[in-house]
């Protein structure tokens, strides 16, 4: 078979730890002062991909994803022992896409060549502005000149790199966000993801908003601040292929699409998230979040995994709807209904088409236009009613 026939399998291993905790981050990522035992965590998850693949074997990787937090604060003795480990259980595909996602300091960038050495053949850097006053109001280590000079580092030590922004943030106009979208699109290779800034529950940054001290636009401003990403990039060769994700034909990243397409991949380390077809069942896994705990429960049972859920074929298919609309190439209807076993409402389908929300293709896929992107949770709500 080859690659495009081979059903894809990604492995996402979690790396929980970062030296700060930016303001308006949520996501499963901790601070530690003292030092952090590397091998105790290279042999948990070693233990914990062994355990998973006695459960899910048979699969050939196609993709990994090493993701946090921060893992370029890992040694890459340690990003080599994960990625032995996970060759030793599972058969990996000669043409595996390994993602490390780094943050563009010096002494992280320091460490890329290791990262390369061990395997790693793309990163993903979390550059988030490419202004000094806007990088210090986002918590961030690094100003503008250090991240660009960690993305030179990464364009010779890889063939694959991405970065990541953050935009619609506090005072931004459109015109600005254009010309800092140009730069970063110069030193861009292949691929860019843009994040609209959301303000989370828990983070800083929500108090500061709920208190009026931090002003995010208001949705007409959001608006234009998205059309402007659309227009430059698409100007630049660089559409979006899924709803904050842009790249250059044959670019995307490989991992992110088996979420998107709804394939299987295991959620190794803390906080991690699987999804894996067991005795023809699909199943919602998780893992312990907090760091310590994980490993105590992986040394104990060889598996950090708290939820472990039967997903029914409703809630299948509606996690097949909600994740395929987010890509420009869409779902096929006739992959939700087998999901399903009904069909979407011909009815809806109809109306969403008239409001110019969604477009059906010729060979019948379904996708969300330019126009129903900004508005993609209500669509899919409707959709799946
Ligand atoms: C989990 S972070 C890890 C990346 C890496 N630690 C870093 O910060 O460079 C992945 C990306 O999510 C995005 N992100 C995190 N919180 C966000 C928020 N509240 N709004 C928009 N984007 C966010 C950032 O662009 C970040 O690079
Ligand atoms: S944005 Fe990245 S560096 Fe900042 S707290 Fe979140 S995971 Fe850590």
């Amino acid at each position: 078979m080859t690659g495009a026939e081979r059903p894809a399998f990604g492995v996402y291993v979690h790396w929980p730890f970062c030296l700060s905790k930016c303001p308006y981050c949520d996501f499963n990522s901790h601070v530690r002062h003292g030092a952090i035992d590397e091998h105790r965590f290279a042999r948990a998850f070693a233990r914990e991909i062994e355990t998973t693949a006695a459960r899910a074997g048979g699969r050939e990787v196609s993709s990994i994803f090493l993701g946090g937090g921060t893992p370029s604060l890992m040694r890459p003795e340690t990003v080599g022992a994960v990625l032995d480990a996970i060759a030793k259980h599972w058969r990996v595909a000669d043409d595996v896409e390994v993602t490390l996602e780094a943050n563009p300091t010096s002494v992280e960038a320091a460490r890329f060549a290791g990262y390369r050495s061990a395997g790693v053949n793309r990163v993903s850097l979390g550059v988030q502005a490419l202004d000094d006053a806007s990088l210090k109001q986002l918590g961030r280590l690094h100003t503008a000149r250090e991240a660009l000079d960690a993305v030179a580092i990464a364009r010779k030590a890889f063939a694959r790199y991405s970065f990541d922004l953050i935009y619609a943030r506090p005072d931004q106009t459109p015109h600005a966000w254009a010309s800092e979208l140009e730069l970063a699109i110069k030193e861009a290779a292949e691929h860019l993801s843009l994040y609209q800034l959301t303000i989370e529950e828990g983070t800083p940054f929500f108090g500061l908003h709920a208190a009026g001290k931090l002003k995010t636009p208001d949705e007409l401003l959001a608006r234009a601040l998205y059309d402007v990403t659309q227009e430059v990039c698409g100007r630049h060769g660089l559409p979006a292929y899924e709803i904050s994700n842009h790249a250059r034909k044959g670019a995307q990243c490989r991992h992110n699409l088996v979420y998107w397409r709804g394939d299987e991949y295991a959620g190794i380390g803390p906080g991690a998230h699987g999804r894996l077809d067991i005795n023809g069942t699909r199943r919602a896994i998780a893992t312990e979040k907090r760091p310590e705990a994980w490993l105590m429960r992986v040394e104990a049972n060889g598996h950090g995994i708290v939820t472990d859920d039967v997903l029914s074929r409703v809630e299948r298919a509606d996690e097949f709807l909600l994740m395929g609309l987010r890509l420009a190439e869409g779902i096929d209807p006739k992959r939700y209904a087998a999901l399903a076993g009904r069909s979407l409402d011909p009815r809806r389908i109809a109306l969403l088409r008239e409001e110019g929300a969604i477009a059906v293709e010729a060979d019948g896929r379904l996708r969300v236009t330019q126009a129903g992107f900004p508005v993609l949770d209500a669509v899919v709500a409707d959709l799946a009613a």
